[in-house]
């Protein structure tokens, strides 16, 4: 069929009578879904005055319908725009947020989690998504008794936890139910700070605390028990030069002046503990201060001392200071291996510091002893044997220094204390 455009006018030439019946079907189909599409537009439909075919072209309502639709095309093209922006800001709020973002499901199952929380928890694990968040965030093929995301489902509110510990890490969690636009809770949505760095520096402070109040306490007392062990340990000597003295008298005298020796030392460790005496700095070879300090030990035959002494720069440092910090740290893993083992000494250049460490193969220190150990007075060592201030001293001389003490343990597998000097005081 041929059509002619004039204007907006289309007449269509009538050939025969079946072709005039065929263009009424069809005109009657144009009607009926041009009035549905109008209706959808929300446009007034056609009356039926204006379904004749000439009033029918003038208004032209398809023109009409184009038009709309382009608007409505516009419209969506904005909305989408709009959303994907909303997206992308939420994506990066999502992702740079400074804590650890879950959304989980009511079967906990991870439905998305931001960087941060893969960075806190999740190092090396690729698809997350779909995985227990048990499995993933806390390493158990379970769900632990304790689960702020359950009692969020269970009791339908924010659930708040203090202090979580997850993979060596202290966290802080917020768990919120998620619900969808019917108000139902269709999973959880889990927020977790870690707390790690601060409840360190906390407990560094605490311990600084600790220990400037412990060190007054010492002073005082030993200064208080040193005269009279002084006088103990001066007659006994004498008595002990006394020649009418019978054998055995001798050898309790002898008991008496060797346990006033050992609490003379005792307090000569409170003294040196508590004194804080101000660092002498001079240029100073650690690799020196370790052969000081090993000479000044006598150890077992049996153990065996490997040492790697690296070719190290000097440091600003208090050499007698340095010295006793191996000293008591080789003691240490003397003591510990009980006549036999190995101790390894290293020593390099680690970034602008130096590294000493000390690994014994001894039994290695329990996981709940590990954050006790610089305590002052903190010993699992017989009555008389140790007075748990070596490696309190260790940490106060060291932290003078500008520097850091780690310590490393497994039971049975050893330990390592690792002294970091900087170079460049
Ligand atoms: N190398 C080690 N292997 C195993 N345990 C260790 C080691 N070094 C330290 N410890 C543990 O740390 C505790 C504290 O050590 P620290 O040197 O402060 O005190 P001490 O050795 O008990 O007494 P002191 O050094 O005052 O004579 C020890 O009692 C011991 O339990
Ligand atoms: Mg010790």
């Amino acid at each position: 069929m041929k059509t002619r455009r004039h204007d907006n006018h289309i007449s269509i030439p009538v050939e025969s009578e079946d072709a005039e019946r065929k263009n009424a079907i069809l005109l009657q189909y144009i009607k009926e879904k041009v009035n549905q599409l109008l209706q959808i537009m929300g446009t007034k439909p056609l009356r039926d005055e204006e379904l004749n075919d000439e009033s029918l072209i003038a208004i032209d309502p398809i023109g009409i319908i184009a038009e709309s639709f382009e608007q409505v095309l516009e419209h969506l093209k904005e909305s989408n725009r709009q959303l994907q922006l909303a997206r992308d800001y939420l994506q990066a709020v999502f992702d740079t947020a400074g804590v650890g973002i879950s959304i989980i499901d009511r079967d906990l199952r991870i439905i998305k989690c931001n960087e941060k929380q893969k960075e806190l928890l999740v190092a090396g694990v690729s698809h997350i998504e779909g995985k227990h968040c048990y499995e993933v965030y806390c390493g158990i093929d379970s769900p632990p008794l304790i689960c702020p995301a359950i009692e969020t489902l269970e009791m339908e509110r924010p659930v708040f936890l203090k202090e979580v510990t997850k993979k060596g890490r202290v966290f802080q969690i917020v768990t919120s139910p998620l619900r969808d636009s019917a108000g139902t809770i269709t999973g959880v949505i889990e927020v977790s700070l870690d707390m790690t760095e601060k409840k360190r520096a906390e407990e560094a402070m605490c311990q600084a605390e600790k220990l400037a109040a412990v060190g007054q306490l010492a002073a005082g007392i030993a200064h208080e028990i040193n005269n009279p062990l002084g006088n103990i340990l001066g007659y006994a000597k004498l008595l002990l030069m006394d020649q009418s003295i019978t054998e055995a008298q001798g050898e309790k005298l002898k008991v008496i002046v060797e346990q006033a020796n050992k609490g003379g030392q005792i307090i000569k460790g409170l003294l040196e503990f508590s004194r804080q005496k101000v660092p002498v700095f001079e240029k100073v070879s650690l690799n020196e201060c370790v052969e000081n300090a090993l000479r000044s030990l006598g150890k077992g035959n049996s153990i065996r001392v490997v040492k790697r002494l690296g070719d190290i720069p000097y440091v600003m440092a208090d050499p007698r200071q340095m010295e006793q910090v191996f000293h008591n740290i080789l003691l240490n893993a003397i003591q510990a291996l009980e006549g036999s083992g190995a101790i390894e000494i290293e020593s390099k250049v680690i970034g602008g510091s130096i590294e000493v460490s000390v690994r014994d193969s001894g039994p290695g220190i329990p996981r709940e002893h590990l954050s006790r150990i610089f305590e002052p007075f903190f010993t699992t060592k017989p009555v008389g044997n140790g007075t748990g201030l070596g490696l309190s001293i260790c940490s106060e001389l060291v932290k003078k220094h500008g520097g850091s003490i780690f310590v490393e343990s497994e039971i049975g597998g050893g330990t390592t204390f690792s002294i970091i000097i900087p170079i460049g005081r």
